[in-house]
């Protein structure tokens, strides 16, 4: 499998995310705690070294899982988590951005992960705020987490949900080493922030690759272009949208999710896939990219 480097780390570029192992609307048990189990070991036994995850899917659920499939780790594993958010009791996403925010749940995942340093945290920023807080400053947030790396709990900081100039201000605050935003086939409009990453020898970590799990969100699965392409290859659907991202540019690290061992299966195969330029503009001309709402 290709790698591409991860701050100080190499990784191979088809990782796992963690977010679909908890239950539905990521919050609660998984719907079969024996298959999340599976997958993960699978996930590590067939090169993934590059686990994506955070303390508020479940809330507890997906870190507690990894903690229990895989902790001893295997030293090369790089573990990212993101902060910036939490759950409320109906499973609601509330932004919790202050610095000691922050700086807690960084804690919280180096004691449910049972590590003394996570391989990179992304800072993920929201449009929205907290009820009965005022707004925190982009710059006082990046600062929280250079100190966090400062202090040998995080190796790399990363930051997810940015626009270009936040990508430009966390680049020149805190020599970021990743950026997730959403990307896929169905959406391409975070395609300047991709390219400003390649150009830095950042990662980018597309969120959303398949275009998520969300009810509301088109599916590349359900494309019709890439069905017809996938057909044409005797490959899948999903294959076809990871292979298309894999060969879009060199610094893309893959996190897709599943709660199911034969689409993790799928999905690790895709770095036998090549897709020729032909298919690729035969995917890119049938689409019309829309950006993603969630
Ligand atoms: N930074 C952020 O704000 C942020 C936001 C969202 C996600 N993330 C991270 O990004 C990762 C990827 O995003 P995501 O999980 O939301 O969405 P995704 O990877 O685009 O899609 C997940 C959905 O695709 C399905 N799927 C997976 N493999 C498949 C296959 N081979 N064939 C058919 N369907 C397949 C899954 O269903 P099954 O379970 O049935 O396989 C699930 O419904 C997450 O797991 C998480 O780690 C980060």
């Amino acid at each position: 499998m290709d790698s591409y480097r991860l701050g100080q780390f190499s990784v191979n570029r088809i990782g796992f995310g963690a977010m679909q192992l908890p239950g539905p609307r990521v919050m609660g048990p998984p719907r079969d705690h024996d298959e999340a189990i599976a997958i993960l070991r699978r996930a590590v036994e067939w090169g993934v070294n590059h686990i994506d995850t955070a303390q508020f899917y479940g809330p507890d659920v997906a870190n507690d899982l990894i903690r229990e499939a895989l902790h001893p780790y295997p030293d090369d594993l790089v573990l990212v988590s993101k902060v910036g958010a939490f759950r409320d009791a109906a499973g609601g996403w509330l932004p919790g951005q202050r610095p000691d925010q922050l700086r807690s749940a960084v804690e919280d995942n180096l004691r449910s992960l049972g590590v003394e340093r996570l391989g990179a945290v992304n800072l993920r920023l929201h449009e929205g705020r907290a009820p009965g807080e005022e707004p925190v400053r982009l710059e006082d947030q990046l600062a929280e987490m250079v100190a966090l790396r400062d202090e040998g709990k995080i190796a790399g900081v990363g930051i997810s949900t940015a626009t270009l100039d936040q990508v430009r201000q966390a680049i020149e605050q805190a020599d970021i080493v990743c950026v997730q935003n959403a990307f896929s086939l169905l959406d391409r409009s975070d395609a300047d922030v991709l390219d400003l990453c390649a150009e830095r020898g950042i990662a980018y970590v597309p969120y959303f690759p398949l275009g998520s799990a969300f009810p509301n969100t088109p599916k590349v699965v359900d494309n019709a272009a890439v069905r017809d392409v996938a057909e044409r290859l005797g490959v899948t659907p999903a294959q076809v949208g990871l292979a298309w991202l894999l060969g879009y540019r060199e610094n893309i690290l893959l996190i897709p999710g599943t709660s199911r061992l034969s689409h993790l299966e799928e999905n690790l195969a895709v770095a036998g896939i090549h897709l020729t330029d032909a298919d690729v503009a035969e995917l890119e001309a049938g689409i019309e990219p829309e950006p993603t709402v969630e």
